[in-house]
C-alpha cells in the first residue's frame, strides 16, 4: 500500500467534516473547469467527493464522471453515493487500467500536488484523455494576509520535520509543474487564485482542522512527545502571528487548467 494510501485511510473518517473546507474548493474548482454538459469526467484523487459531486452536477444526466481513489476508506465513502451516472474506482492514477482516450476531461483537488511520482500520474492522465481533453486541478497557496504566519508554520513544520528519520518525498519536493506537465504533453491554459477564508472559532479548532487531512502526516510520525510540543508550536504561532489569531483558514490555493496536447 502507497504511504499517501494508509495516510488518507486514517483520516478518511474526520475528512472534510468541519469545516467543509474541500467541498467549498472543490464547488469552484469545478466552475474553473467548465466542464460541457454531456461529457465524460475522471476525477483524480476524489476523496469524499468534494469535487466529483459538482462535477456530476456540471456534466448532468447525459454525463458521466468516474472517481478514481487509492485509499479503500474513501472508496467506501464513494461508493455510498450509488449514483447511475458515477463510476468509483480503487486505483493509483499512476498504474491505472481506464482504457485509452476514454474521457472527454479530468478534475484534481489537491492531490497531485503530494503524488510522489507525478510524471507516472502525467502519463496514464495523457493517455486517458481524448484529443485536446482538459486537466483542471488545485494545489494549496498562502493567503497573500496571512504571508507571516505561513513562513512560522513553514519554520515549525521544518523543524519538527528534522526530527523523524525518513520523510516521504512527496511531502516536501516540489517539482517545477509547468516543465513537468510540458515534458508529458500538458500546456497551461488558464491559472487562478482563490483567497479564501473560512472560520473555524480559534487556534484549537483550527489545530483540529489541520489533523483531519493530509496535513496531519508529521503528527501521524512524530513521537507523543515530539507531537504533543509540535501542537503547542503551531497553537502558539496562531495566536502570535495569524492575521486572525487563528479565528479563520487564511489559504489562496492555485488553480490551473492544462489542455493536453
Ligand atoms: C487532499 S485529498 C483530496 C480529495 C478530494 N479531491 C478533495 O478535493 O477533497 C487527496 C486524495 O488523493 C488520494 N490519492 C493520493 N494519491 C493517490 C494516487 N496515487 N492515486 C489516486 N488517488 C490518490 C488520497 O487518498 C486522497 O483521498
Amino acid at each position: 500500500m502507497t504511504y499517501n494510501a494508509e495516510l488518507f485511510d486514517r483520516a478518511a473518517a474526520q475528512y472534510d467534516e468541519s469545516p467543509p473546507f474541500f467541498r467549498i474548493l472543490g464547488a469552484r474548482l469545478v466552475d474553473f473547469a467548465n466542464l460541457p454538459v454531456a461529457s465524460s469526467v475522471l476525477d483524480i484523487g476524489a476523496g469524499k467527493g468534494a469535487v466529483t459531486l459538482p462535477a456530476l452536477a456540471a456534466v448532468g444526466p447525459s454525463g458521466t464522471v468516474t472517481a478514481l481513489e487509492v485509499a479503500g476508506q474513501m472508496v467506501e465513502f464513494l461508493e455510498t453515493y450509488s449514483l447511475p451516472n458515477l463510476s468509483v474506482i480503487h486505483q493509483d492514477i499512476t498504474k491505472s487500467t481506464l482504457p485509452d482516450a476514454s474521457v472527454d476531461h479530468a478534475v484534481s483537488g489537491f492531490t497531485l500536488h503530494i503524488l510522489s511520482d507525478l510524471r507516472g500520474a502525467l502519463i496514464q492522465i495523457h493517455r486517458i484523455l481524448r484529443g485536446y481533453g482538459t486537466l483542471s486541478w488545485s494545489k494549496p497557496g498562502a493567503h497573500p494576509e496571512a504571508i507571516e504566519w505561513e513562513e512560522s508554520y513553514g519554520n515549525i513544520f521544518g523543524e519538527f520535520s528534522k526530527r523523524l528519520k525518513d520523510v516521504p518525498s512527496e511531502m516536501t519536493d516540489e517539482p517545477d509543474y509547468e516543465s513537468t506537465f510540458r515534458a508529458e504533453g500538458f500546456e497551461i491554459i488558464e491559472q487562478f487564485t482563490v483567497p479564501l477564508r473560512i472560520p473555524v472559532g480559534g487556534p484549537e479548532e483550527y489545530w483540529a482542522w489541520t489533523q483531519t487531512h493530509g496535513a496531519r502526516w508529521l503528527t501521524d510520525q512524530l513521537n507523543t512527545s515530539d507531537a504533543d510540543e509540535f501542537k503547542s508550536a503551531v497553537i502558539e504561532s496562531l495566536w502570535s502571528s495569524h492575521p486572525t489569531h487563528g479565528n479563520d483558514i487564511m489559504v489562496a490555493p492555485l488553480f490551473t487548467k492544462m489542455r493536453r496536447i
